[in-house]
């Protein structure tokens, strides 16, 4: 039997990594986890986004899934660790980019951009010690954009006046690298791209993450395609759930839709 796998954010932020899942990985079953009853998570405490956490994964394994992508970062922060060591499925998490924007920004400036709680997470905080030698990175905690998310707010004239709002303090012509660290903020590359000068690039952890995933199946033989499972690679399934609903409203899927057809466009905004 075809197995699926699951993918889950607190709100619609995962969608990226759906999205990016979906193309790389085609002939899948997904299951798509949006813990709305609970988002946001970057605004709580460390306690109460595990318990969310391990919820959503208590239902992961409650629907027959192969492996789980947290397409969370705050989540990944919080919750991973603890999370691998009490299930036994594959738990790939999504982190920000903060390694590959140090290799690249040729030395100029990082600006991590990212949710409070990822910010002030222990785990993030010695993962940006570890590879920022030469102290060039700098953190902003940005929780107004998941709520214009959430709102499906992407173009207004609210959300782009807080971003330059934000972005003010910085002198951005010392920047070469802005890390997209919350998978919430993807739906808004074309604002930061307005925002921002020419030669800062925008980078997130999106596409690596499920380049992990598609590793850790092929380890295992689990991806659909390969000789353990007989699937047909145009058969790619989704089926999306709110905090353990499943969707069924053509109107709530419609919504959905556009929101990857809206991630479609950004993706190519670099
Ligand atoms: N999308 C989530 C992230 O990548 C968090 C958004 C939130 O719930 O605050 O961190």
């Amino acid at each position: 039997m075809m197995r699926n796998i699951g993918i889950f954010d607190s709100g619609i932020g995962g969608i990226t990594l759906l999205h990016q899942a979906m193309a790389l990985l085609p002939g899948e079953n997904y299951i798509f986890y949006a813990d709305t009853d609970h988002v946001p998570y970057g605004t709580k405490s460390r306690e109460t986004v595990l318990g969310y956490v391990d919820e959503v994964l208590r239902f992961m394994t409650n629907h027959d899934c192969k492996a789980v992508v947290i397409a969370c970062n705050t989540a990944t922060a919080v919750a991973a660790e603890a999370m691998r060591e009490k299930y036994r499925i594959p738990i790939i998490g999504i982190e920000p980019a903060v390694k590959p924007a140090v290799g690249e920004s040729k030395g100029k400036r990082v600006l991590v951009v990212a949710t409070p709680l990822t910010i002030r997470d222990e785990r993030f905080r010695s993962l940006v010690a570890r590879v920022d030698y030469a102290h060039l990175v700098d953190l902003l905690p940005l929780p107004g954009l998941v709520e214009f998310a959430e709102d499906g707010e992407f173009e207004s004239d609210a959300e782009f006046a807080y971003l330059q709002r934000e972005l003010s303090a910085y002198d951005l012509e010392q920047y070469g690298e802005l890390v997209l660290g919350c998978t919430h903020f993807n739906y808004f590359k074309d604002s930061f791209r307005r925002l921002l000068p020419p030669q800062v690039r925008l980078i997130d952890g999106s596409e690596g993450t499920i380049r992990q995933l598609a590793r850790v199946l092929e380890a295992r033989g689990e991806l659909a395609g390969s000789a353990r499972e007989a699937a047909n690679k145009n058969d790619t399934s989704v089926r999306y759930f709110y905090s353990g609903r499943a969707v069924t409203d053509a109107r709530e899927l419609e919504r959905i839709e556009r929101l990857h057809q809206r991630l479609e466009k950004m993706q190519h905004i670099r």
